[in-house]
């Protein structure tokens, strides 16, 4: 990526820029950071509120100031003139209100129109990231928890990439531990010619998986040819080694094409790779003090715990924490990430919290009040529920195919489309590609956003009927919206593309200034977003700058009004600006309804 233009980053932290300029002017004595937000009253755009805090700290130590009202004043004045602000005002206690410059909020639109959307990213003190997201395990069934991760992982990935941060996207599949020993036993049974195997050739692994563990919990003879077989898998015997591969590849067969469908990537890093690096990891550990004997097992106890994190099994082997501990020392050391991100369900913070800690008391990691960087970030999810209020099951099966899944949301919103269209005689104007692509970006973008919209830490419900909806904070809506955007532009006799370079933005009409000041935005969004691992802000500034396009429509002609260059630019910026956050949300944007 190229480095960030001129102008880059978010307004507030241009802001920002300008009022420590200011505080370094009022009050040279003291070193503070600006805290600039969002104003909350309707005497500015932003503030800033660092008047109060400032006057604890000078007054009683010979001030000139009387009070905090008048650091408050001397902030505003001490305001370095520029073409950004165009007024400051003190309310209350000190409280700074600035108001941004018309012209330059304009202009500031234009450029990105000009130059594209990335000289909106914004800059953000990492680097590098590791991302461990989706990581299903081999031959049991990559379920909706997964899909959950897989979403939500991959908007987090393209956050970032989209703020210049190099993601490192890891699928830390489950792909090594006694399960395989059965598996691979019962792979030689049923199918003796197993190397010849395509890797759709066992048909359903998880099915597979049902019938080995059934075979290896009735038979005590199996059970013990499949314990043989992890000792042999894990000392490396070829045969073995072979079996647990083509097991392996049949997974991950299944698992590519829901990653295809959902247009998401991903680069497998799975337990067995990391398996090598146990021991001296352990050894490392161990020689710090830090590991224990407890009934038989290795063990490292943990502050505020009252079980510890068992890193060696009663029987030598390693286990889910031994593979996490070595993998973070993998990713810190040989990959030199800056911050590590996983994405599961709740029910696994009890393990992330721990394995943390364990890794802090090594020194691997600062201590997190220090808020400095290496660290380290559980991103955790609640369950997906059926309208039965249970944990989401289809009708038919135990399990729910994420591929059907998909298809679902695609056929339904198909039909739906097909129906309007043919309703208002529409249905001429389009070509079955077109039906086709329309439908399979609205319908797998509605459970993508269905998922992303909530605070991801609650239950959410998946209701195909809620999800594709045209009305409410629902992706059908935005799509609708957006499309709507495009048609406008369609209609006009006007060249945006010209436009673009020789018109001008004016933001004369007040709900022109505030979708106006809402775009500029953008880059505080994401930025929020990927600080605090939330999707949901993205989406809700999407739902929240479609509802203010509809308030400018509504009052200010566009086509065919005396303002139809500079309007028809805030329609295009709008589009544009919709159309990046769908792309950060995984959603591919539609162009006509
Ligand atoms: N395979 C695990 C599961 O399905 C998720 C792995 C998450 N990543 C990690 N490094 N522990 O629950």
């Amino acid at each position: 990526p190229a480095a960030p233009l001129q102008g880059a980053g978010s307004v507030k932290q241009q802001i920002s820029n300008l009022v420590a300029l200011s505080l370094r002017a009022t009050v040279p004595e003291v070193d503070v950071e600006p805290i600039v937000e969002v104003c909350t009253g309707k005497f500015g755009d932003y503030q800033c509120n660092n008047a109060m805090g400032l006057w604890s700290k000078v007054k009683g130590s010979g001030t000139s100031f009387k009070n905090p009202n008048a650091i408050g004043q001397a902030i505003a004045k001490n305001l370095p003139a520029c073409d950004v602000i165009e007024s400051a005002s003190v309310a209350g206690p000190g409280f700074v209100n600035i108001v941004l410059s018309k012209s330059w909020v304009a202009k500031r639109i234009q450029d990105m129109l000009v130059n594209g959307i990335t000289t909106w990213a914004p800059i953000l003190p990492v680097k590098r990231v590791v991302l461990d997201f989706s990581s299903p395990n081999i031959a049991k069934e990559m379920h909706v928890g997964h899909l959950r991760s897989t979403i939500i992982g991959d908007t987090l990935a393209r956050m970032f990439e989209f703020s210049n941060v190099e993601v490192l996207r890891r699928n830390h599949v489950g792909d090594w531990g006694t399960q395989f020993g059965m598996l691979i036993e019962f792979l030689f049974e049923k199918f003796p010619n197993w190397e010849e195997l395509g890797s759709q050739a066992i048909g359903d692994l998880q099915v597979f998986y049902k019938a080995s563990k059934q075979r290896f919990d009735e038979d005590a003879e199996f059970k013990d040819r499949a314990q043989q077989a992890v000792v042999r898998l894990q000392g490396g015997e070829e045969k073995y080694r072979a079996a647990w591969k083509k097991i392996c590849e049949i997974s991950r067969n299944e698992f590519d094409q829901v990653y295809k469908l959902l247009d998401v990537q991903l680069e497998e890093k799975g337990e067995s790779f990391y398996n090598p690096y146990i021991p001296q990891v352990l050894e490392k550990l161990s020689s710090q003090g830090l590991i224990e004997e407890s009934e038989g097992a290795r063990v490292i106890f943990i502050q505020g715990h009252q079980i510890p994190l068992i890193v060696v099994k009663r029987d030598g082997g390693f286990n889910y924490a031994s593979t996490d501990l070595a993998a973070l020392w993998y990713r810190l050391n040989v990959e030199k990430a800056e911050w590590i991100i996983y994405v599961t369900d709740v029910g696994q913070q009890q393990h992330f919290d721990m394995f943390f800690k364990a890794a802090r008391m090594a020194g691997w990691l600062p201590d997190p009040k220090e808020k400095k960087f290496p660290k380290t970030s559980h991103v955790g999810f609640g369950l997906v529920l059926g309208a039965d209020g249970k944990r989401f099951r289809t009708r038919s099966t135990e399990v729910v195919r994420l591929g059907d899944l998909l298809d679902e949301a695609k056929s339904r919103s198909k039909s739906e489309l097909l129906q309007r269209l043919t309703e208002n005689g529409k249905i001429v104007d389009w070509t079955d590609e077109e039906l086709e692509q329309t439908s399979k970006a609205v319908g797998y973008g509605a459970v993508k956003y269905a998922d992303l919209k909530n605070n991801r830490l609650t239950n959410y419900t998946f209701s195909f009927d809620q999800m594709l909806s045209d009305k409410g904070n629902t992706a059908v809506y935005l799509q609708y919206a957006h499309a709507r955007i495009c048609s406008i532009i369609r209609k006009s006799n006007m060249d945006v593309e010209e436009l673009k370079v020789s018109g001008n933005i004016s933001l004369a009409h007040p709900d022109e200034r505030v979708l106006g000041l809402y775009l500029i935005r953008y880059a505080e969004i994401v930025e929020e977003a990927c600080t605090n691992l939330l999707p949901s802000v993205l989406c809700e500034y999407l739902y929240n700058l479609s509802e203010m396009f509809t308030r400018f429509y509504t009052n200010c002609q566009v086509v065919g009004s005396p303002e139809e260059p500079s309007r028809l630019l805030l329609c295009e910026a709008t589009a544009v600006v919709m159309r990046q956050c769908f792309q950060l949300l995984g959603i591919t944007p539609v162009y006509k309804l």
